[in-house]
């Protein structure tokens, strides 16, 4: 099952979806993992209370950039007020393997991301 999942993963990685940046973004953030210098910015483009669209661009390993990508596909056309406490679990879950310790801050840079951009920088990080 574990093969699945990092075939998935892979495929994320290489082929990333909703990749790019939006010229008209209503909030561009940024992340960063300061142990390796991997990188992910959101473009988050409000609409009527939701998030009408969504791309991002980044640099980085496996995980942080698959990871990326599956949340790109999980937020977009969601409520803010949901977004604003996203659970990191619901994006662990997706990526569907055990990440070790270790590898945590990879697989959950673009969530962080994603809480410091729409709570204006004041996120709790809850993800150890
Ligand atoms: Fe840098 Fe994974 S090694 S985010």
């Amino acid at each position: 099952m574990d093969d699945l999942y990092r075939e998935q993963i892979l495929d994320h990685y290489k082929n990333p979806h909703n990749f790019g940046e939006l010229p008209d973004a209503d909030i561009t953030q940024e992340g960063d993992n300061p142990l390796c210098g991997d990188v992910v910015t959101l473009y988050l483009k409000l609409d009527d209370g939701k998030l009408g669209s969504v791309r991002f661009r980044g640099r980085g390993c496996a995980i942080s950039q698959a990871s990326a990508s599956m949340l790109t596909d999980m937020i977009v056309g969601r409520p803010v007020s949901e977004l604003k406490h996203f659970p990191t679990s619901d994006l662990l879950e997706e990526l569907g393997i055990q990440i070790s310790p270790a590898r945590m801050k990879c697989a959950t840079l673009s969530v962080n991301t994603l809480r410091v951009a729409l709570n204006g920088g004041a996120a709790e990080v809850e993800d150890e």
